[in-house]
């Protein structure tokens, strides 16, 4: 389900093809994120100035805010090579000794989905990682002796949306480790007036604010909203995006005034219709919408939580009031124990 949303931060296909064109490709190109791209920046100066390679770098934060373009512009800093993958695509020690003994001197290893990892194949990274090494055993039983092969020196840059699940040996060898946040909304409208320059659509500057401000901090939603815009524009108001066709098209596309399309609503709608207002647990939270676990803890979570429309509890998640009025409901005004303590005394 999640797949079909406007609003979805995870890749598509179609993103994947489009979103090459209109990734930035140097650091310079580059909107927001100004802390991480500041010490990239010393970073890459610093490893050019010794001649070699970048330390192991790990991205984390939530979905389409730009871990695989970063990696693509490192490489393009650096003017390295990069090898692509995934935790889950490398299946068995072997498959990631294959693509270890195939990288060359200062490449980058792009690990997408890091905490997915399994265990074998961790125990062939880490030596990968610390000492260029890999250890690969030869023969069965009491003849099997462990050979140490020599690796280029290269980089890993490990991306993923949930810190929390990286084992902390694995954790541990990132030389250096950068938080992606959520975009500001001016970050937002300069990446949509960026992308409509490249798309070739003219876009007014309320029009782009309105863009930015329904993007959920996420460029790759902005993007996708904005081809989609786009393509009313194209239709009905020769290729020209006003605020009102805007407007018009996002409301068309139901993604309202704070970005949130029917699905985000369904979940808070479950909280507060089902479960009272929570605290409900994420998985009693994820059978009642028919959502998986990762996906509302990665997909529509952090921009809820980000809102103040949801808070996380021991006892499980609550809608806050800010979330009932942005749905219309009244707030129950519930007492709360401490308050109730004092109104007895
Ligand atoms: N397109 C997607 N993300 C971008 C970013 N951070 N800067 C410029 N263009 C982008």
């Amino acid at each position: 389900m999640d797949d079909e949303r406007l609003v979805s931060p995870k890749n598509r296909e179609e993103d994947s093809v489009a979103e090459k064109s209109l990734r930035p490709k140097r650091l310079g190109e580059y909107i927001g994120q100004e802390k991480v791209v500041d010490n990239l920046k010393i970073s890459i100066a610093a490893a050019k100035g010794r001649g070699e390679p970048l330390d192991h770098i790990l991205f984390y934060g939530p979905p389409g805010l730009g871990k695989t373009t970063l990696c693509q512009i490192l490489a393009n800093e650096m003017g390295v090579n990069v090898r692509i993958t995934s935790g889950p695509a490398i299946e068995r020690a072997g498959d990631l000794a294959a693509i270890l003994t195939n990288l060359k001197k200062d490449d980058l290893l792009f690990i997408d989905e890091v905490h997915r990892l399994n265990r074998a194949v961790e125990e062939v990274l880490y030596p990968a990682m610390e000492d260029f090494a890999l250890d690969i055993v030869v023969g069965k039983g009491p003849s099997a002796r462990s050979l140490r092969l020599k690796l280029p020196k290269f980089t890993v840059v490990g991306a993923t949306t949930r810190v929390a699940l990286l084992t902390s040996p694995l954790r541990d060898r990132f030389g250096a480790v950068h938080r992606l946040e959520f975009y500001s909304v001016e970050a937002m409208e300069q990446i949509i007036r960026r992308t409509a320059q490249i798309l070739g659509t003219e876009i007014d500057t309320d029009a782009a604010n309105e863009l930015a401000r329904r993007a959920r901090g996420t460029p790759r939603i902005a993007n996708r909203i904005l081809k989609r815009v786009r393509d009313y524009a194209q239709v009905t108001a020769n290729n020209h995006i006003t605020l009102q066709v805007a407007q018009t098209a996002l409301e068309q596309l139901e993604v309202d005034e704070l970005g949130l399309d029917p699905n985000d609503r369904r979940v808070l709608h479950a909280i507060i219709d089902l479960f009272g207002g929570g605290p409900v647990g994420l998985s009693t939270l994820a059978a009642a919408t028919a959502e998986e676990v990762d996906a509302i803890e990665d997909v529509y979570e952090p921009y809820l939580l980000q809102l103040g429309f949801i808070q996380r509890t021991p006892r499980g998640r609550i809608a806050t009031r800010r979330a009932y009025e942005h749905l219309g409901l009244t707030y129950p005004d519930r007492i709360s124990p401490e308050d109730l303590q004092s109104s007895l005394w």
